[in-house]
């Protein structure tokens, strides 16, 4: 069910918060739980509405996955027997991720399963994951221009391949891999740009031998199958996508000075940080520590005078679903913000380029969109917008943290789909001091 929200020009925040478990983390938890053999443990799991999703589509498959009474999940895998061809079409809500991953895990396995979404997913190309697939054997067929529904047949007798994939995309890489779990022989896949390698550890925590060599920006990533994984426990550590989004507000409302703990610091997520502090952030972090096999702070942010800055598009894999709360950073940055190489960001929940460009214009910045980004100047924002959010959970809060620091209230016409990635977004933010009230 829809339902608007507003936020209110806000005074300073303070206090201290934890950071929601990593969304990527938390799929990857389940999933990988769900092909093992035995029982894993998993705390910290992100319990958003796209991870309740995964759990569904894994459970549909073959996978045990009950909830503990302290929060915790013990997933009991199908190890030997394999996953199994669902009963019905598996819904995979608005989880990009989750399809992705789940379609290629569930190649490996002699199966026929049909895996569709919501609207948002439904519109979104899944060619980039269905055709490695059908080279290593699958029979995949979709909609027009590869959109979901699909329907994936596999014999479970797939050949290993060397993939280079066309953009920096870890939910491709990580499909490929999957899927090569069970093939004879090496599957390779060459990233031209490092994304994010939370498959590459976490296939390593579950027992398998994956050897990543780094190349130039990129790297070359492959594993020799056949390989079982072997359950384990998961702590999930902080989302540094969820963060992004207290830590930005405190840096634009004027006398913020709050701590994020818990914060995952694995360099292929930390672009944000290095931009924000190249813009005059002041964010601190400390007690560094390791939690799930990465590592984790503390962030102390305090209110900072930005300016504006270039971002390098070499960057972008290790910010890229940052862009537009970065864009509402660069709102209240002197000078002009160029985000460029990102036009990735048009094929997300939403075309991020387009629906952030419009968040900013509608609130009265001066703002550009480019072929491969946008150009934002920053200065005084009028605010007093109604933004329409296309379903997308980052444009819902990107919108709302605009409105905490600009001149007059901004509204979202739904912020339903906030709780896909941040359930407790609004009880957080409200901790901290910021006045957002939802409205029906
Ligand atoms: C994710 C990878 C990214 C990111 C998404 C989560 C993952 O997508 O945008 O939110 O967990 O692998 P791409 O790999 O397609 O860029």
């Amino acid at each position: 069910m829809q339902s608007g929200a507003t936020s209110k020009p806000s005074s300073s925040l303070s206090g201290m918060v934890t950071a929601p478990g990593d969304k990527s983390i938390s799929h990857r938890s389940i999933i990988f739980g769900a092909l093992a053999e035995g029982d894993t443990h998993v705390s910290g799991l992100l319990k958003g509405a796209d991870i309740l999703s995964t759990i569904g589509a894994m459970r549909a498959l073959g996978a045990t996955i009950v909830e503990q009474d302290d929060g915790s999940w013990i997933v009991t895998g199908v190890g030997q027997e394999g996953l199994n061809s669902p009963s019905e079409v598996v819904d995979c809500g608005n989880a990009g991720t989750g399809v992705r991953l789940i379609m290629g895990a569930a190649a490996a396995y002699n199966i026929e399963a049909e895996f569709t979404g919501d609207e948002s997913l439904r519109s979104r190309p899944m060619a980039r994951v269905l055709d490695p697939l059908r080279e290593m054997g699958v029979t995949a067929e979709s909609q027009d221009g590869d959109r979901l529904p699909a329907m994936i047949k596999s014999d479970g007798a797939l050949k290993p391949i060397d993939f280079t994939p066309p953009h920096a995309s870890a939910q491709v890489k990580s499909a490929i891999l999957l899927a090569g779990l069970r093939t004879h022989g090496i599957t390779t896949v060459r990233e031209t740009r490092l994304s994010r390698d939370h498959t590459e550890n976490m296939l390593r925590a579950f027992g398998a031998d994956v050897n990543a060599r780094p190349k130039d920006d990129g790297q070359i990533v492959s594993i020799e199958g056949p390989i079982s994984l072997v359950a384990t426990r998961v702590n999930v550590p902080g989302d540094p996508s969820s963060a992004a989004f207290p830590i930005v507000a405190a840096l634009i409302i004027p006398g913020s000075d709050i701590c994020i703990e818990n914060v995952m610091m694995n360099p292929t997520r930390t672009g944000l940080l290095e931009t924000l502090a190249e813009m005059g952030g002041d964010i601190r972090a400390d007690n560094f520590r390791k939690s799930g096999g990465e590592v984790i702070a503390d962030l102390h942010v305090r209110h900072s005078n930005l300016r504006g800055v270039s971002v390098p598009p070499s960057r972008a894999p290790s910010m890229i679903d940052e862009y537009p709360i970065l864009a509402v950073a660069a709102a209240f940055a002197k000078g002009e913000t160029i985000m460029n190489g990102i036009e990735e960001l048009r094929v997300k929940e939403s075309d991020r380029i387009m629906a952030t460009v419009e968040l900013l214009r509608r609130n009265g910045v001066d703002v550009t969109e480019t072929a491969g980004g946008m150009r934002v100047k920053g200065g005084v924002v009028p605010g007093n917008a109604t933004v329409p959010t296309y379903h997308d959970h980052r444009i819902a809060m990107s919108a709302l943290i605009l409105g905490l620091a600009a001149q007059n209230p901004v509204s979202i016409d739904d912020g339903s789909m906030i709780a896909t990635s941040f359930p407790s977004f609004f009880e957080l933010m409200s901790s901290l001091g910021a006045e957002i009230e939802v409205t029906s």
